[in-house]
Order: C-alpha cells, then sequence, then structure tokens
C-alpha cells in the first residue's frame, strides 16, 4: 500500500526534474509520452487501481488523480514557458514614440475639385445650380435652342446618337449642357440666376485639347432687363475669383442658333496680364474660353414664355479648359486617364 503512494510520488519527482531542465519542444514531447503517455508507466499504475481492494483504492486513488492532475498542469506551463522564452523581446518591443505608417489615402479627382469650386462661387452670387441628364432628347438638346434638323449648325457639333425605336423620340448624348436651359426654364419663372455644371459627349477625334467626354458650365440669368453689360460684369467677377487675380473680358462676333447676338467669349491671358503677350496666350494677350449671348427669343417661346417679355444672357465654358489653365496641365486626356501619377497631384 504505501508502496504504491511511493512509487506515484516517485515518478511525479522525476517528471518535475526533468522539466525543470528541459530545453526544447522535442524532449518536452517526449517527457510527456513517457510520464502520461498511453504506454506510460504512470497509466499502467493507473490500470492497476482496479486490482486493489475497496478500501485500499478509497485512499490510494485521489492521490493517483491528484498527481496526474499536477502532471498535467506542470507540462503545460512548461510549454507555455517555452513559448515565451523563444520570442525574441527586442524584436518585439512596441515603441509607442515611433511615427505612424501613413496609410494611403483618396481624394476627389482634379475635376470635381474644379467643378466644386466653380459651383461654389456661383452659389455666393445667389445663383441656381442645376443639373440635366446626360442622354438627353433631341427636343432639348437641339429643336428646343432653335437648331432645326437640317439646319447646317447641327453639323457644329459631332453628335453620338442613341438608337431608339421606330416612332420614339430620338435620343442622344448631350452635345452641351445649353440642353438643360429649356428644362429648367419650363419649370421656373423668372428672374433666375442659374448655373448648371455637367458632362457633355462629341464625336470627334480627340487630341491634347480635345476630348470626346468633357465638362462645361452652363450660365443663364434670365430677368425683364437682363443686358450685355450683365454678362461681361458676372463674367469679370466670376474669373477674377476663380484665377485669384484681375480677369477682364472680351466678347467678340459669334454665332449660336440659341443666342442672338452672339459672341466669342475671351479672357485677357493670366501670364502676363493681357498687356505683353506671352507663350500661354501665343503672344496675343487673350485666351479663347467659349461662347455665350443674349438668349434667342425663340428659345424662351419654345419654353413657353412671351416673346420679348424676357431678356436673358448665357454662357457656355469648358471646365477642362479652366483647369488646365490653372494648373497647368499639358494634355486634356490626362483627365479620364485613370493615371495616378496624375490623379495624386492634386
Ligand atoms: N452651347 C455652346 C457650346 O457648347 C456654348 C454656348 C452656351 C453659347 C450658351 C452661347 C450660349 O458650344
Amino acid at each position: 500500500m504505501n508502496e504504491f503512494k511511493k512509487h506515484v510520488v516517485d515518478i511525479q519527482n522525476e517528471a518535475f526534474a526533468l522539466l525543470a531542465k528541459v530545453k526544447t519542444e522535442a524532449d518536452l514531447n517526449e517527457i510527456e509520452i513517457r510520464f502520461l503517455g498511453r504506454k506510460s508507466e504512470f497509466n499502467a499504475l493507473l490500470k492497476s487501481l482496479k486490482d486493489l481492494s475497496p478500501e485500499e483504492r478509497q485512499t490510494v486513488g485521489p492521490l493517483v488523480n491528484v498527481v496526474k492532475q499536477e502532471m498535467i498542469k506542470a507540462f503545460e506551463e512548461a510549454q507555455q514557458k517555452m513559448k515565451l522564452d523563444s520570442i525574441d523581446w527586442e524584436k518585439e518591443r512596441l515603441d509607442v514614440t515611433a511615427p505612424g505608417v501613413k496609410l494611403p489615402e483618396g481624394h476627389l479627382h482634379i475635376l470635381t475639385q474644379v467643378q466644386r469650386e466653380i459651383e461654389d462661387i456661383f452659389t455666393s452670387m445667389g445663383f441656381d445650380i442645376a443639373q440635366g441628364p446626360e442622354i438627353e432628347t433631341e427636343f432639348y438638346n437641339f429643336d428646343a435652342l432653335n437648331v432645326p434638323e437640317h439646319h447646317p449648325a447641327r453639323d457644329m457639333q459631332d453628335t453620338f446618337w442613341i438608337k431608339s425605336k421606330e416612332g420614339q423620340e430620338r435620343l442622344l448624348l448631350r452635345t452641351h449642357t445649353s440642353a438643360a436651359q429649356v428644362r429648367y426654364m419650363q419649370t421656373h419663372t423668372p428672374p433666375f440666376r442659374l448655373m448648371v455644371p455637367g458632362r457633355v459627349f462629341r464625336n470627334e477625334a480627340t487630341d491634347t485639347t480635345h476630348e470626346h467626354t468633357f465638362s462645361q458650365f452652363e450660365v443663364l440669368m434670365v430677368s425683364e432687363d437682363a443686358n450685355v453689360g450683365n454678362l461681361k460684369y458676372v463674367a469679370q467677377e466670376f474669373f477674377s475669383r476663380f484665377f485669384k487675380t484681375e480677369v477682364k473680358i472680351r466678347l467678340r462676333p459669334s454665332y449660336f442658333p440659341f443666342t442672338e447676338p452672339s459672341f466669342e467669349f475671351d479672357i485677357s491671358c493670366m501670364s502676363c496680364g493681357g498687356e505683353t503677350g506671352c507663350s500661354a496666350c501665343r503672344n496675343n494677350g487673350w485666351l479663347e474660353l467659349g461662347g455665350a449671348g443674349m438668349v434667342n427669343q425663340n428659345v424662351f417661346v419654345n419654353a413657353g414664355y412671351e416673346r420679348n417679355r424676357y431678356q436673358g444672357l448665357a454662357w457656355g465654358l469648358g471646365i477642362e479648359r479652366l483647369a488646365t489653365m490653372k494648373y497647368n496641365i499639358p494634355d486634356v486626356r490626362l483627365f479620364h486617364s485613370g493615371d495616378t501619377r496624375f490623379l495624386s497631384q492634386f
């Protein structure tokens, strides 16, 4: 009986002595098998419990179980200790004062930034900002703007037509933001001040200054007495704020079916102030921006207004053109290139 107890305690002592010295994981596994494995001496002892008398079993049984639990615990602790010992603490140390790693961060596309800047300036001048559909009807893009079918003026803008069913209204990708003019006028009564930014499309060859997909912003001011002086003033105010320098406006005679009179719209060169001429303005002091004019009365009639009741001023300019001037961008095709080397600069 005492012998049995002594045997159990001897095994435990031996196991603990080995565990205290163990160095490698392989050795640890070997010790575990030797002392707790199925074929271990200890397991044989456990099995032989059943050969003892019930009284003997009662005194020895609990001891054997306690020893077994203690050995299991000792193995687990040795394993844990080995794991901690294998860590290189010098490497793992966390330096809370080290500068953090900056994660790459996205931002708005340069065109969106410029468009929002334009919107902000017009909002501050009391303009309403509206939008029109990019897929437009032939009516709003052409007919309502006094551009009848078969009129040569339609060829001024090469159009992407959308296949439509027989008898259905013809659809197209809008060629200019002017398409939003009559849409807005049909639901608003003058006086109003409107600005429409948005994407437009033209079926033409691309080069450094032309894209088939680009952006414009339309300005439309209608009241009973709007005039060309207002147009020049609003334009001068807008461009001086946009380029953060005094800008002069020059209007040259031109033709658009939806305006009368019509103008080509130039601003004084920002690089040389329009005085001397430089490489940016090819030495003539002025930069061409786009079209403008006083709204043709036929357009008002198409919108449902009474002829000659109102006067309106309008212009439609390219947003990319303004962005390339402001940020010195050499090629409009960069805007839609998706090239992050370009985009991340803004
Ligand atoms: N819609 C014309 C274009 O895209 C520009 C324009 C707008 C001209 C408004 C006059 C008035 O070329």
